[in-house]
């Protein structure tokens, strides 16, 4: 054993941003923890799980568009020149397949930028790729793209940026508003931008997507808590929490909460907490905003983008908007 190991801290998170984001949502009032935290390697894998869950219509109806409409997307994007094509927060990139397969069918070869934190699915997002859409090269950067926006150099070509799967609507709307004009500035004029999210629609069907009937999304939900307990010591019981969703009609959103069943005491010994929960006290876990057309509008003309296109599913459940930067 090397001398530094044994006097290694035991809970080396609780210096980092997960201590720190623990540290400020669970002394706040309401208590509250960042989205962010659900994506350990479970978390992933969880969320995973969602997106094949017949009540989570949203990975699915994504995927029919872009089955429906990726050549007339790539087409309105390229318009007559060839375009290279990144994507924030590709993860597994599982629906981008759709896209890149259009664009080598009109330009025979693509450049592909995905952009995620996580190493390992972005390379075997690129194996994968490289192997079953022959013309497709990927160039994975690891990056966190809430915090580091880098301009990404393709040799003259429009890029084209892929934001799908509604991932906008887990920020608030000044931060998601702030993260598009980020993006905007690292694009030249005329670049474009294809943006994936959910819309508001019937309540019933919201809150079923987000409380599932086999507790897929309880587990995800109830994961920041196990994450917390390995990560910094803590000692939560998972069984004296419970998962709710709510919809938030002012906000345009769905709500995750946990909510403690009983009174009791939970320490994080990494941070130096000793906390306090009322029976029915929540931990605000997640929000999901749902957009209407003329919201998601707005905010692309206030990041500086125009909208050069739309398409939707036959419900209109959620859509997919093209626009460009000026
Ligand atoms: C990743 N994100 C778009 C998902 C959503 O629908 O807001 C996260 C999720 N939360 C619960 N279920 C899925």
């Amino acid at each position: 054993m090397h001398a530094l190991s044994a006097i290694a801290p035991p809970f080396p998170a609780a210096s980092g941003p997960l201590g720190a984001e623990v540290f400020a949502g669970l002394t706040a009032s309401p208590k509250r923890l960042s989205p962010w935290l659900f994506y350990d390697e479970r978390g992933s894998g969880l969320f995973e799980q969602i997106t094949a869950l017949p009540e989570y219509y949203l990975t699915r109806t994504e995927r029919s568009i872009l089955e429906t409409h990726a050549d007339a997307m790539v087409s309105a994007a390229s318009g007559c020149g060839r375009i290279s094509i990144m994507e924030l927060g590709a993860g597994t990139a599982t629906k981008t397949g759709l896209i890149l397969q259009a664009a080598v069918r009109r330009q025979n070869t693509v450049t592909y930028y995905p952009i995620d934190v996580s190493e390992t699915p972005l390379l075997q997002a690129r194996d994968r790729l490289e192997a079953d859409i022959p013309g497709v090269s990927v160039l994975p950067r690891i990056a966190d793209y809430t915090r580091e926006l880098a301009r990404v150099e393709t040799s003259g070509e429009r890029r084209l940026v892929l934001y799908i799967g509604s991932s906008l609507g887990n920020f608030e709307p000044l931060e998601a508003l702030g993260l598009l004009q980020s993006l905007r500035e690292t694009l030249t004029a005329g670049d474009k931008l294809l943006l994936g999210v959910d819309m508001v629609k019937d309540v019933s069907l919201l809150l079923a997507a987000y409380d599932d009937s086999a507790g897929v999304t309880a587990a995800f939900n109830k994961n920041v808590l196990v994450r917390i307990n390995q990560e910094l010591g803590a000692n939560f019981d998972i069984n004296l929490f419970q998962h709710r969703a709510v919809w938030n009609e002012n906000h345009s959103r769905i709500e995750m909460h946990l909510v403690s069943l009983v009174a009791q005491q939970v320490q994080i010994p990494a941070l130096g907490l000793k906390l306090f929960f009322e029976p029915g006290e929540s931990i605000h876990t997640e929000n999901s905003y749902k957009f209407h057309d003329e919201d998601v509008i707005e905010m692309l003309e206030r990041s500086g983008f125009h909208l050069s296109d739309h398409w939707t599913d036959s419900r209109e459940w959620f859509g997919e908007y093209l626009a460009t930067a000026w």
